[in-house]
């Protein structure tokens, strides 16, 4: 069994993900943090150091290795499923849920981790709503490609479980 849990930073998919493993027996793995022990650097230093190109091309060679682990459940960084092939890797390889977060809730929920994301770093709240609008036009089309979407403001542990049940 391979879950995948997609969807805007701060959607709760590491929260969500967590939750979840123990309610399955499964494993849980933080592709942002994998990725950061494989390559002893953090994702900041990475965005800082090398640029974005550079992040993206170790997310998806780490997101390519844990597709081959068994009983694992992968909350995914926000942009990994918008690039290269990764959205098609994800579906071929596990059951994919795109975790679909009210914005208003998305921007409360950043206001508080902005060190962490070099994407959205010193913004506004008012600057993160138009953020959050832009970028989700352009990934909206790719997290929508997973085969479940759960909608939600504060999506819990047990509707990813019953989304996943009937699918
Ligand atoms: C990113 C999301 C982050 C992290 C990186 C880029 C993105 O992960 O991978 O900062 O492009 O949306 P979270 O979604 O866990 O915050």
């Amino acid at each position: 069994m391979r879950i995948y849990l997609i969807g805007y930073m701060g959607s709760g998919k590491s929260t969500l993900g967590r939750q979840l493993a123990a309610m399955l027996n499964l494993t849980f793995i933080d592709l942002d943090t994998y990725l950061e022990n494989k390559y002893f650097k953090t994702v900041p230093q990475i965005f800082a150091e090398e640029g974005e190109e550079s992040f993206r091309k170790k997310e998806q060679a780490a997101l390519r290795e844990v597709s081959e682990f068994s009983d694992v459940i992968v909350a995914t960084g926000g942009g990994a499923p918008c690039f290269f092939d990764n959205m098609a890797l994800m579906n071929e390889t596990g059951a994919c849920v795109f975790l679909d977060v009210d914005y208003e809730e998305l921007a409360d929920r950043l206001m508080g981790s902005k060190t962490e994301r070099p994407l959205i770093k010193g913004k506004s709240r008012a600057e993160l709503l138009v953020f959050i609008d832009e970028l989700m036009q352009k990934r909206r089309p790719f997290y929508e490609k997973a085969h479940i979407i759960v909608r939600g403001k504060n999506i819990t542990a047990q509707q990813v479980l019953d989304a996943i049940a009937v699918n």
